[in-house]
């Protein structure tokens, strides 16, 4: 680590520390100066969202402390290197150009984006159009970031009804995909195979149970039936999908950023070519605001600021993300893949220890129905949890506006109540308050809100990846446990007595 980088950190941790209640009190004009709105809409569709960082701890003081920092740690250079195709991906020695399939990027990245999406439209109007003859049913078969995009997508946008029913499978549990299965006609059914690597034990042993499942059911050709969306178009076809149903996308977009490129063909084929556009525009929007604006002002790294600050001074080793909406049901779901296979590291790119904690635990839900189950922790409990509080100013149901009412009152309550806390004379009914949260207030959730959401935190991700000074974009860790699970399935391998014992029991030895 540089001395710059210490001494950043130095100052950062000699800050004066200060209450929610004191930051409130000493300047009058705290949510201006740490809430944005930043807009995506069009005039036709207005739309956007409010980032309010000013429940949190940052004051000036913290911020020009983390400003230092991010100077230190190379931020600028690091974001131009990551939007421009430079090899961020340091232990594989690749870029990680996932901006550039929302066009932003080196020109032969963006060209090829462009010319892969157009393959895939032509695929999408195909089927729409009948090529494949009826299709009422996808089941879209992959896991990790080839599953959680699309699911979380469809599952948002979808509640009003789709062009075409989307079942994500991604547990090899053979559970799930026998759901699927029940809910669908395989005559009118289309198998998306979705694997970056097209190798992946779960998703080729779905595939090849889904392949049976419809020959059994008198689908003559069941190949014919299958969609692949790979970055390995020779593993596919090799595998027996027709070229003409390959959907490449490039090595160089990871796996957990890979919702748009062709993983997100279920979102197209559901919702239509223009609601993945505008899921496209939406995220493109909040590449601009990251590559053009400069310290606090740049709201990725403010959060990763605060991120940082909880984490690595505050020794907050969790952070919660309670989507006040239905339609973000899954979002907590899919950060925890985004921030923990990304920066749930020990070590920097250069391969040393990292300067205290890294990625906290992600972890979340919806509310109000968490307001019922976890949130006595949240402002009871013993540890300080910071929490994202997400929301829209319009319903997505059409019952008595009563309902959206109480939920985005309780919303806001929750973020007030955990700040101010309550003394009381009995122990047991006093808040500690002083409990940071930041809110982010969407003005809808459509495509277009998705989409910027989705890159807001991809931003967020690499920012606190740059001022720990680690690479995001590898995922060595989930590798061991792989390996091992291959040594037990070759079989004549031994393994520590509990294993051993397990295998035993469940006659696997
Ligand atoms: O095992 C982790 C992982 O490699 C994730 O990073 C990835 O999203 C997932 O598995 C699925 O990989 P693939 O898309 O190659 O099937």
């Amino acid at each position: 680590m540089s001395d710059a980088i210490e001494a950043g950190w130095q100052r950062i941790e000699g800050c004066q520390h200060r209450t929610l209640e004191q930051l409130f009190a000493a300047d009058g004009g705290r949510v201006e100066t740490l809430s944005a709105r930043l807009d995506w809409g069009s005039e036709e569709e207005p739309g956007g969202a409010l980032f309010d960082w000013s429940k949190t701890h940052l004051d000036d003081e913290l911020l020009s402390a983390f400003e230092s920092l991010a100077d230190a740690a190379g931020f600028a250079d690091r974001r131009t290197a990551l939007l421009t195709g430079g090899r961020v991906n340091t232990t594989e020695n690749r870029a990680a150009e996932h901006t550039a399939q929302r066009g932003l990027g080196s020109d032969a990245a963006v060209e090829e984006a462009a010319a892969l999406h157009q393959r895939m439209h032509m695929l999408v109007e195909a089927i729409h159009g009948g090529a494949l003859g009826e299709v009422r049913h996808l089941i879209h078969i992959g896991i990790g970031g080839s599953a959680l995009g699309p699911k979380l997508a469809v599952d948002a946008l979808a509640r009003e009804g789709a062009l075409v029913e989307v079942h994500v499978v991604s547990n090899i549990d053979g559970l799930a995909l026998e759901a699927a299965f029940t809910r669908c006609n395989p005559a009118e059914t289309l198998i998306a195979v979705a694997s970056k690597t097209f190798t992946t034990v779960e998703t080729m042993t779905n595939a090849a149970s889904a392949l049976e499942w419809l020959q059994h059911n008198g689908v003559a050709d069941p190949y014919g039936r299958v969609v692949a969306l790979t970055a390995n178009p020779d593993k596919a076809v090799e595998w027996g999908v027709d070229e003409t149903r390959v959907l490449p996308f490039p090595e160089t977009v990871g796996g957990r950023y890979s919702l748009w490129s062709s993983i997100g063909f279920p979102v197209a084929l559901a919702l239509g070519w223009q609601a993945f556009d505008a899921m496209l525009a939406g995220a493109r929007v909040i590449d601009e605001h990251f590559r053009d604006t400069d310290g606090r002002a740049n709201l990725p790294l403010r959060a990763a600021f605060a991120d940082r600050y909880y984490a690595q001074v505050r020794g907050c080793q969790t952070r919660a993300v309670f989507a006040y909406d239905e339609r973000l049901a899954l979002f907590s779901g899919y950060l925890q893949q985004l921030e923990m296979e990304s920066n749930g590291k020990r070590v920097t790119a250069g391969g040393t220890p990292v300067r205290g904690a890294t990625a906290p635990v992600t972890w979340g839900g919806v509310g109000t129905d968490a307001q019922h189950a976890v949130f006595q922790l949240l402002h009871q409990g013993t540890v300080v949890v910071p929490v994202d509080f997400i929301a829209s100013v319009t319903p997505g149901d059409t019952l008595d506006p009563a309902h959206h009412r109480i939920l985005l009152k309780n919303c806001f309550a929750q973020g007030a109540a955990l700040m101010a806390g309550q003394t009381s004379d009995d122990p047991a009914r006093a808040y500690p308050g002083d409990r940071p949260s930041a809110t982010i207030l969407c003005d809808d959730f459509d495509a277009a809100t998705l989409g910027a959401l989705i890159a807001f935190h991809e931003h967020r991700t690499f920012a606190n990846a740059v001022l720990m000074g680690i690479n995001s974009f590898d995922q060595y860790g989930v590798e061991l446990g792989k390996a091992i699970a291959n040594k037990i399935d070759a079989g004549g391998a031994s393994f520590d007595p509990a294993t051993e014992a397990l295998l035993r029991a469940a006659d696997l030895a």
